[in-house]
């Protein structure tokens, strides 16, 4: 585990940028999958700079969803398949046939087997960029998920439907389902950028890189990665002296 502490907030976006930056310059045609969420958009904002700089080519990599809303139209606005497309997609030359976005309109088992064909006929994921819950979840395997799972359908937390109703207006009209990939879905991923940034993740952060490996915390299975990069904010990094 190489853990990158980042002192000055403006390299937080920066230090994880240059993580797809060497992937990309390593594999140019990378099979990689993006999470959502507040913590990358910096991240996104600085390749979309890069890009436009020509200093990063997408036109090779094979682009994949971490996670989806299973109950709302994937042409929703604030569906993640959305926000990839704001924060990145359209404003880099990724092929549009080399987006795979998740399928939730197909019944779920099928749409959630068909992105694991989808994914292996790639050749896996090279590179899976990770957020973290303040459950501990990771793409939206909640606490309890199986260690071994594939990409399936999750019911949300109540913690988690809470987080996202910002964007919804109320609790009431957040979506309750999720389609993520599994945990071996993700384990199985080459390399993990693993970022958090903000005191308010400070806690499971030093819970899931230092304690116990436990259901109860999807992400404390990230120790087990052999070829992961975490970037965190000094914020979120506030107990990570001390060990768990
Ligand atoms: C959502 C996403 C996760 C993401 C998490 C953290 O639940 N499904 O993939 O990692 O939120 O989000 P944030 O970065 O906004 O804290």
């Amino acid at each position: 585990m190489n853990i990158n502490v980042v002192n000055q907030l403006n390299m937080f976006d920066e230090t994880a940028a240059n993580q797809l930056l060497l992937q990309l310059k390593k594999k140019p045609n990378s099979a990689i999958a993006f999470a959502t969420g507040s913590t990358p958009i910096g991240m996104y904002k600085k390749l979309v700079a890069w890009f436009r700089n020509g200093d990063i080519d997408f036109s090779q990599i094979q682009a994949f969803n971490l996670d989806e809303f299973a109950d709302l139209d994937i042409e929703s606005p604030n569906s993640f398949f959305s926000f990839l497309k704001r924060n990145l997609y359209n404003s880099v030359n990724i092929e549009p046939s080399h987006i795979h976005p998740i399928k939730n309109t197909e019944a779920s088992v099928k749409a959630c087997s068909n992105y694991e064909k989808e994914i292996n006929s790639h050749g896996g994921i090279d590179l899976a960029i990770l957020g973290i819950g303040l459950n501990g979840h990771i793409g939206y395997n909640e606490p309890g998920s199986d260690f071994d799972s594939l990409t399936h359908l999750v019911q949300l937390s109540s913690q988690t439907i809470e987080a996202n109703s910002n964007m919804f207006g109320s609790y009431e009209e957040t979506p309750k389902l999720g389609i993520t990939m599994g945990i071996r879905t993700i384990m199985n991923s080459r390399k993990i950028l693993l970022m958090a940034r903000g005191e308010e993740k400070a806690k499971i952060v030093h819970r899931a890189l230092y304690g116990s490996i436990s259901k109860d915390i999807p992400a404390s299975i990230l120790q087990l990665h052999s070829n992961m990069v975490v970037v965190l904010d000094r914020k979120a990094a506030k107990y990570l002296k001390e060990t768990a």
